[in-house]
């Protein structure tokens, strides 16, 4: 027995369906294929309700079909082939496939054809057609891999920045709640201590003085600590306000211009929309800081056609387009990525010496691609994603 031109379908016994009505013509097919050193199994079928049976049930690997039958014909098998298997290879066995029909049967889908007069070819024609097959189905099995494994990643990213969202809410709120009401009850008592001091002891005086000041020191860098991990007024005040504050921080902090023009007047309540705008804001904002060399900046938010659309327009050295495509940059992708598991879209632009231009519009109404776990807040009970009462007036 010769060896087969490729070692890897041998051992596995390979179903054939072979239609044909010349029970010599089938033999010679068999001859030829045992010659090949192929491990086969035939069921050979002469009717187009025998055919359709034996492709239904039968589970063939492969389709071998004559071109010309007394009850039923081959471009009818391959249609039917096609329409029922398609992933299942069809070759031709015919006695007179002229050049045309050659074309024509290829063209409709058939893996191949073998000239009756020249049946050394047909072996090579199966291993092409099994390899071929093979290849498809381990390709198709691949991209369903890797797409299942993007929606994991995907959900992964929601659940992540849930959590990390949740996380930042309870500390910001424990830091302040806890921390800031001790602070507060001994400045009470250390204010009690200074009433009860002797007047003529200067020195006890003096130290329960700076004492006082570094407990009040501590309350603030608290309370800036708690805003930092999430500021109150998202929650409490809505979007456009934590907005409007944080580019007055920004401004504060930097020295640069930075000006908030918004249409939007209702309260907008998503949580998640929220947090996506206020994170990508502050994205912009530390990039304009780190990398812009801007002397001010422009901020719209405006509701057009169902969206809330977000533009931030620096005027400094402008971003280029490497810097846009660059796949390592973790801010950009940060944003697009927020905005994208809302529906919502981003786009960057640079003008050299001019500035740089992010917009990302979110739609206001939409079906949510993976919902974060509902739960409440373990720790106190509140239900999730509600604001920590640190900072309702954060510039106080
Ligand atoms: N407003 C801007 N003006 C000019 N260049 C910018 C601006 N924003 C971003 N860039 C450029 O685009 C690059 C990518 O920004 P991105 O926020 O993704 O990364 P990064 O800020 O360098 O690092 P990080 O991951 O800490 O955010 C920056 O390194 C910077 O070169
Ligand atoms: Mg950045």
């Amino acid at each position: 027995m010769p060896p087969a031109p490729d070692g890897h379908r041998v051992k596995k016994e390979i179903r054939i369906l072979l239609l044909e009505d010349d029970l010599a013509d089938a033999e010679l097919n068999k001859h030829a294929l045992r010659e090949g050193g192929l491990n086969f199994n035939i069921a050979r079928v002469e009717t187009r309700l025998e055919y359709v049976e034996q492709l239904e049930r039968g589970k063939p690997d492969l389709i071998l079909s004559d071109n010309t039958l007394p009850a039923f014909d081959g471009f009818a098998a391959l249609a039917l082939a096609k329409e029922k298997t398609p992933d299942i290879p069809f070759i031709f066995v015919s006695g007179t496939l002229g050049e045309e029909m050659a074309i024509e049967s290829l063209k409709r889908g058939a893996t191949d054809y073998v000239l009756k007069t020249r049946l050394s070819r047909l072996v090579p024609a199966v291993h092409r057609a099994l390899r071929e097959s093979d290849e498809r189905s381990e390709r198709k099995r691949a991209e369903e891999r890797l797409r299942e494994s993007n929606e994991q990643l995907r959900a992964l990213t929601v659940y992540l920045q849930y959590v990390r969202e949740e996380e930042r809410t309870r500390i910001a709120r424990e830091v302040h709640d806890e921390l800031g009401q001790s602070l507060t009850g001994m400045k009470m008592d250390l204010a009690w201590l200074m009433s009860r001091l002797p007047k003529d002891q200067k020195t006890l005086q003096a130290k329960a003085a700076s004492m006082s000041g570094l407990i009040d020191a501590t309350i603030q860098t608290i309370r800036r600590i708690a805003t930092e991990l999430r500021p109150g007024i998202l929650d409490d005040l809505g979007l456009v306000a934590a907005i409007e504050w944080q580019a007055n921080e920004f401004q504060t902090r930097t020295g640069i211009p930075c000006v908030v023009t918004s249409s939007v007047n209702d309260p907008i309540l998503d949580q998640d929309l929220n947090t996506a705008f206020f994170r990508i804001f502050q994205e912009t904002l530390t990039n304009i800081m780190r990398h812009a060399n801007a002397t001010r900046v422009e901020v719209s938010f405006h509701q057009v056609n169902g969206r809330l659309v977000l533009e931030v327009k620096d005027n400094g050295r402008g971003i280029t387009e490497a810097e846009i495509h660059n796949t390592r940059s973790i801010g950009l992708l940060g944003i697009r990525e927020r905005a994208g598991l809302l529906g919502g879209e981003v786009s960057v632009r640079g003008e050299d010496g001019k500035g740089t231009t992010v917009t990302v519009g979110i739609p206001l109404a939409r079906s949510k691609k993976t919902e974060p776990p509902e739960h409440e807040d373990s720790h106190s009970g509140r239900p999730r994603g509600r604001a920590p009462r640190a900072e309702t007036n954060p510039r106080g």
